[in-house]
């Protein structure tokens, strides 16, 4: 990824918002210049994921673990240099969120809480590292080796179909970008969008305006479970307001965005597209988009749907 958009920020030229991670940005990247170490620090303390209650947890359970070698060979003998409490194991398997009145329950000495932050920064960086390897990212698709092989008609003529489509016709690729924008007609070849690996997002959020899917379960989560915590109190009434919710909410770095948010209301991270039809992700978790099926972009070699009203947007 480019530099910019590593972290979520505000392009005056562009009037828009870029970078970010989850669907609606509130990974930012602030706080360790990278949107996907710290969007790897949410799920083992989303009380709707692993649901531990603390950090300390993770840093506790990481330091037990057969990781634990590997962990401080790179980032040193210090990472678990922390004196746990004697009731750590209690605390720990009691899930989060935690007690507002008591929001960090694995109780440390101050030092030992910096000490476990930081090595809690290093897991996100660890797994944003392990994220952007080849064994994850191996940018070894069909349409990968049509791109590195533009001398050969990789693709079958119903996928270069498809992908003249995208690119063409359907105009997805305003936003989804695939390395071949900045042409203005004409036949494209995988070469010319070959030196650009896309990710087919430009890091921009959109309201395309598609309803509620209420086959999500999401929506009936609104009693509380065996310890007492209701996911979504507002039922089938919750309304996902994206990243305009984000800029209202703390997590916003910069209270200067603030008069954004209505602007922002609807808007979700313009959605990577790669392994599309594989993926149960994204913004389709809060219930809008929902899973994949064949439709009209079948043919393209991206596989997937593009949400109803996609192109109209
Ligand atoms: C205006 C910008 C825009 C255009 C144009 C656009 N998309 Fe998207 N696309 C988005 C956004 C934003 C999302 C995420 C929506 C959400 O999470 O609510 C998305 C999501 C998707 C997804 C993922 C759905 C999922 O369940 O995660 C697919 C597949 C997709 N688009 C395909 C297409 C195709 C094919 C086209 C062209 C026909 C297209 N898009 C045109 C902005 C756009």
């Amino acid at each position: 990824m480019p530099p910019s958009t590593r972290y979520f920020h505000y392009n005056p030229a562009q009037q828009d918002f870029s970078g970010g991670n989850f669907w609606d940005l509130r990974a930012t990247g602030w706080k360790l210049q990278n949107a996907a170490a710290e969007q790897a620090q949410d799920p083992p303390l989303d009380p709707n994921e692993h649901g531990l209650i603390d950090s300390a947890c993770v840093m506790y359970r990481l330091s037990q673990s057969p990781y634990r070698k590997l962990f401080v060979a790179v980032w040193g003998r210090q990472a678990f240099a922390i004196r746990w409490p004697a009731d750590i194991e209690k605390v720990c398997r009691t899930p989060g969120p935690p007690d507002p009145k008591d929001p960090f329950p694995v109780h440390l000495s101050p030092k030992d809480r910096g000490r476990s932050n930081a090595t809690y920064d290093q897991f996100g960086l660890a797994i944003s590292a392990y994220e952007a390897a080849p064994e994850v990212s191996p940018f070894t698709s069909k349409f990968d080796a049509a791109l590195a092989h533009p001398d050969q008609q990789i693709l079958s003529k119903e996928e270069q179909t498809g992908w003249d489509l995208f690119h063409g016709k359907a105009k997805c690729n305003t936003c989804h970008l695939d390395g071949t924008e900045n042409r203005s007609g004409g036949t494209i070849s995988p070469g010319e969008a070959a030196s650009k690996a896309p990710l087919f997002t430009d890091f921009t959020s959109a309201n395309l305006g598609v309803p509620k899917n209420r086959a999500v379960p999401y929506y009936r989560e609104n009693k509380p479970d065996a310890f007492g915590f209701t996911p979504n109190p507002a039922g089938l009434k919750f309304i996902d307001k994206g990243v305009g919710d984000f800029l209202r909410s703390p997590t916003n770095p910069n209270a200067n965005w603030i008069r954004f948010a209505m602007q922002y209301d609807g808007k979700f991270q313009v959605s990577i597209l790669r392994n599309r039809s594989r993926l149960p992700h994204n913004h389709s978790k809060r219930g809008r988009v929902g899973s994949l099926s064949l439709g009209p972009c079948e043919t393209s070699p991206f596989g997937g749907r593009p949400p109803a009203n996609a192109v109209a947007s």
